[in-house]
Parts: C-alpha cells; sequence; structure tokens
C-alpha cells in the first residue's frame, strides 16, 4: 500500500470527541516506550507525525492520525508506566478501556511488546482481557534490531509457546524495527486487507 498523506487531526482524552466520520481505525497499544508512536512515524514515513521520546510516558492522550484521507492509525497512551503513580496509571487505564470498547470503527488494535523481553504479566492479562471482550488484535513485536536474528527468533517462539498455555490458536503476529524499517509492508498489507473487507 502506498501511503500517499498523512496528517494529524485530533488528540482527546475522551473517546467520545473522537473524529465521528466512521472512518475505519486501527489503534496501536502496549506498555510506555515499546515504540508505538516510532512504529506509526515509521508505516507512514513520516518522522516527528507521532512524538517519541526516550522516556516512557510520552503519549498521554488518544492521537488521530488521517491516512490517504481514507482510514486512522491511532496513537494510544502506553500502560504500566509505574512512575506515573496509581492514579496517573488508572487514568490512563480508562481512557484506553472506554476507547477500545466504545469505539465501533476500531477494526484491529495492534498489541505492541518489545522483542527483547519475555512475556510480560501485564500484556498478558491485557490480550486475556481483548478476548473476554471480543476485541479483534494483533501482537507486534518491537525493536527487532535491537539483538541479533538468532536470539530474535528464539524470543518470538518462546512468546508463542506462552501465549499457546491460554490461546488455541495465535492471532497474527508481526515483526518490527522502526529503525530499520522492518515489517512495514506487512503491516501496511494486513490493514489493506481489512480495509477491503
Ligand atoms: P509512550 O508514548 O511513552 O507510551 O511510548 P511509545 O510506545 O510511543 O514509544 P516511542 O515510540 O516514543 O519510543 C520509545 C523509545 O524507543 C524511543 O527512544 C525510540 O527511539 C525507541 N524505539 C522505538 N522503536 C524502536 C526500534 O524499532 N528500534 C530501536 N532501536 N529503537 C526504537
Ligand atoms: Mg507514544
Amino acid at each position: 500500500m502506498i501511503i500517499k498523506s498523512a496528517e494529524f487531526i485530533i488528540s482527546n482524552s475522551d473517546y467520545k470527541k473522537c473524529p465521528q466520520d466512521g472512518k475505519p481505525e486501527y489503534a496501536f497499544i502496549g506498555r510506555s516506550n515499546v515504540g508505538k508512536s516510532s512504529l506509526i512515524n515509521m508505516l507512514t514515513n513520516r518522522k516527528g507525525l507521532a512524538m517519541t521520546s526516550s522516556k516512557p510516558g510520552k503519549t498521554m492522550l488518544i492521537n488521530h492520525f488521517l491516512i490517504n484521507e481514507q482510514w486512522y492509525l491511532v496513537d494510544l497512551p502506553g500502560y504500566g508506566y509505574a512512575r506515573r503513580g496509581k492514579e496517573g496509571r488508572e487514568k490512563i487505564r480508562e481512557i484506553i478501556e472506554d476507547y477500545i470498547m466504545e469505539r465501533d470503527q476500531l477494526l484491529n488494535l495492534f498489541v505492541l511488546v518489545d522483542s527483547r523481553h519475555e512475556p510480560q504479566i501485564i500484556d498478558l492479562e491485557f490480550m486475556e482481557w481483548l478476548g473476554e471482550n471480543g476485541i479483534p488484535f494483533s501482537i507486534v513485536f518491537t525493536k527487532a534490531d535491537k539483538q541479533g536474528p538468532v536470539r530474535l527468533q528464539q524470543n518470538i517462539d518462546a512468546y508463542k509457546e506462552k501465549l499457546l498455555e491460554t490461546w488455541e490458536e495465535l492471532p497474527p503476529v508481526f515483526i518490527t524495527s522502526s529503525e530499520k524499517k522492518q515489517g512495514r509492508e506487512e503491516l501496511l498489507n494486513y490493514i489493506e486487507s481489512i480495509n477491503k473487507s
């Protein structure tokens, strides 16, 4: 798929104020610092479209980016950032959960996990919650460039094995590096296939 245009539209803390034009959307979620905003910039080929930071907790709101004037990519705040404090984390969780539960035009949620780390309880529980609520999602491994190919494959195999302890089948899985533009075509083709269906 060719990205002809990518435009920031609006930031919100409330799903009710998100765009109401009914265009399909795809959102990115995961722990703080996993690389959600960087992935949006990589997919759109627009450095600085979504704001990134080496410090966790950068994205605080629901951000809508209109792509090819037809569909949205949505950058969400990360969950689980300890330094935000209990109240801050609760607030973010509420924003995220309300958005996910109420947003009918959300066609797929991409759950990002760092390819270097072992499966984290917070991510596994979040995916279980998605399953219980019938929210379609895929898993995106990020920062693939930060390790060699053998270690990368080992980590991904171990992750899949862990998932198969609770899931009968795996959701679609993508391996990405925003640094090396790895996984771009696969993700865009996947979005295109959903757009057309
Ligand atoms: P929050 O908005 O805080 O939840 O974080 P985020 O998930 O949006 O992460 P962000 O895209 O801001 O990236 C966090 C850090 O990881 C930044 O320093 C990025 O440069 C770095 N990063 C993201 N993706 C990659 C990648 O594929 N490879 C490498 N090497 N670094 C990455
Ligand atoms: Mg971010």
